[in-house]
């Protein structure tokens, strides 16, 4: 794992959507995986000033997000399409007929899961996926003891993590008890990852991920298994690392400027 602290949650953002930026100049066609929730608003703030700018386009890629919940529809103003259309898609070239994300209110929700996976799969695979991480170390909505080689399906939200989305929600109780999900397996087969996570109070998590066991009550720390992952974390969230000096010193720099 690559781990770059930043000092401000700002330079951590830019970084991350520079990694982005590089990759699709480097390869248009790439298939990004997406993610929502608060961390990636920023970093999707960038990239669409970084297109307006010039300096990126998402005309040739195909973009898998991780989630949806069951049950809402596309236009559901708390769907994940929904933020998705106005985090980003609205407002970058890319081609809404290659933007995919699992629909919720499909008929048969664990077909559409297994649909899901086999599209991913045969556009071969995620090239790059972006994630943030859930308080109790989820990724996706993968969460605690789920198979660490598991594929997209169906998954029981925790409490937590409800409790966590519940600021999306008019009422904390019409947040959807299902989503359907990307697998850790399904992540563990992209070529890269980009882990974002910014925030005292992801401290914890962040260590258990890095430096914990590999080991299904902390999903994100199957990562621990992949061959090229970047974690982007800011100061904060960096603050439980016991080998933070290490890290600091393999990438020096990386707190004075963004790149
Ligand atoms: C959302 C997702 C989740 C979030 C995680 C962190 O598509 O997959 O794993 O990335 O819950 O959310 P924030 O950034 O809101 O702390």
């Amino acid at each position: 794992m690559k781990i770059l602290i930043h000092q401000t949650k700002a330079l951590a953002t830019d970084c991350a959507a520079s990694l982005i930026a590089a990759r699709l100049n480097r390869q248009p066609d790439t298939v990004l995986g997406l993610a929502t929730g608060g961390t990636m608003e920023m970093v999707y703030a960038n990239l669409i000033a970084r297109h307006r700018a010039g300096e990126v386009s998402f005309a040739q890629a195909t973009s898998f997000n991780l989630d949806e919940y069951v049950g809402l529809p596309e236009t559901h103003p708390c769907s994940y399409w929904h933020y998705m259309r106005e985090k980003l898609f609205d407002h970058v070239d890319i081609d809404p007929g290659r933007a995919f994300l699992p629909h919720g209110d499909a008929p048969d929700a664990e077909a559409e899961a297994e649909r899901y996976e086999a599209a991913i799969a045969r556009a071969g695979d995620i090239g790059l996926q972006l994630l943030g991480l859930g308080l109790n170390g989820h990724i996706g909505f993968n969460e605690p003891t789920s198979s660490l080689s598991s594929l997209t399906r169906i998954k029981t939200l925790t409490r937590s993590t409800r409790e966590a989305n519940a600021r999306y929600f008019d009422d904390p109780q019409d947040v959807p008890r299902l989503a359907i999900t990307m697998g850790i397996g399904t992540i563990l087969r992209a070529q890269e990852v980009v882990l974002l996570a910014y925030g005292a109070e992801k401290a914890d998590v962040v260590a258990r991920m890095i430096e914990g066991p590999v080991a299904a009550a902390c999903p994100a720390s199957a990562l621990q298994m992949h061959r090229k992952v970047t974690v982007v974390l800011d100061e904060a969230a960096a603050g439980a690392l016991e080998l933070r000096d290490y890290y600091e010193q393999v990438h020096p720099r990386v707190g004075e400027t963004s790149s």
